[in-house]
């Protein structure tokens, strides 16, 4: 059976692996986490290219792939677009929820939330600059909940001291919703709607790709054929290594 790949720096993609799981569960899945080399978001594009190339390379010859997810905001800024000139299977990429967050309200403001690379690179400014709302956002980098996350630390003191930091400036009666564009912050969505008023709404890109995903692929209709195999830095590791974060996720 043909495995559906999904890709990230670290343990950021499982938080969209569950949802394709609920989704598709009739599906072969592998996770393929670039561990030795997280995090992404402080390198250079040039370093991601060639770690997210070198790695797919790596999956293309022992995994028989159905589809390939980036679970991973930074390297699907970088990479993807070059990845699908190159192979023929789907590549599903991720898409900060910049244009549902510009739907919730015509005027007042969006603060988008990612790692210092996808913050810089252009696709996340033509995304910006295609819907005509450069002069409502806001952009934080959160690379430190990167880190966070692959500690396994998420409720800790030091987190919610991290994330209080980071918002003390902002005007939240301004703001309508807070995207969340790097798959390892979905672990602290609700430490951040704790942080935030009510009315600010917390956004992802999960669930779109993942949908984007089920319109690509011939679902098998086997009931009862899941699987998950892992790899880490090219290396087939068990399941225990990721297991407190299947727990968490309840995948
Ligand atoms: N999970 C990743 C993302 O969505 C990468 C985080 C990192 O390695 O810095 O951007």
């Amino acid at each position: 059976m043909q495995s559906i790949v999904f890709f990230d720096s670290g343990v950021g993609g499982l938080t969209v692996l569950k949802d394709a799981m609920r989704i598709l569960p009739n599906e072969s899945y592998v996770y393929y986490s670039d561990g030795e080399n997280n995090p992404y978001g402080i390198k250079s594009s040039d370093e991601i290219k060639l770690l997210v190339t070198d790695a797919v390379k790596f999956i293309t010859d022992a995994v028989d792939l159905k589809a390939l997810v980036l679970a991973c905001n930074t390297a699907t800024s970088v990479v993807v677009h070059e990845l699908r000139q190159n192979y023929e299977f789907p590549i599903i990429g991720m898409e900060p929820a910049v244009k549902p967050a510009a739907e919730l309200c015509d005027k007042s403001r969006i603060l988008v939330c990612a790692t210092e690379r996808t913050l810089r690179e252009e696709k996340l400014e033509r995304l910006i600059s295609g819907l005509m709302i450069q002069d409502r956002i806001t952009k934080l980098s959160l690379q430190g909940l990167v880190s966070y996350a692959e500690s396994g630390i998420f409720y800790d003191d030091s987190v919610m001291n991290y994330l209080n930091e980071k918002f003390k400036n902002f005007e939240w009666d301004k703001y309508t919703a807070v995207v969340l564009g790097c798959t390892h912050f979905i672990y602290f969505k609700e430490q951040i709607s704790f942080l935030i008023p009510d009315e600010v709404k917390v956004l992802d890109g999960n669930w779109g790709t993942v949908q984007r995903l089920k319109q690509l692929i011939v679902e098998n209709k086997e009931v009862g054929a899941t699987a998950l195999k892992f790899y880490e830095s090219k290396n087939p590791r068990s399941l225990n290594t990721i297991k407190p974060y299947l727990d968490y996720l309840e995948i």
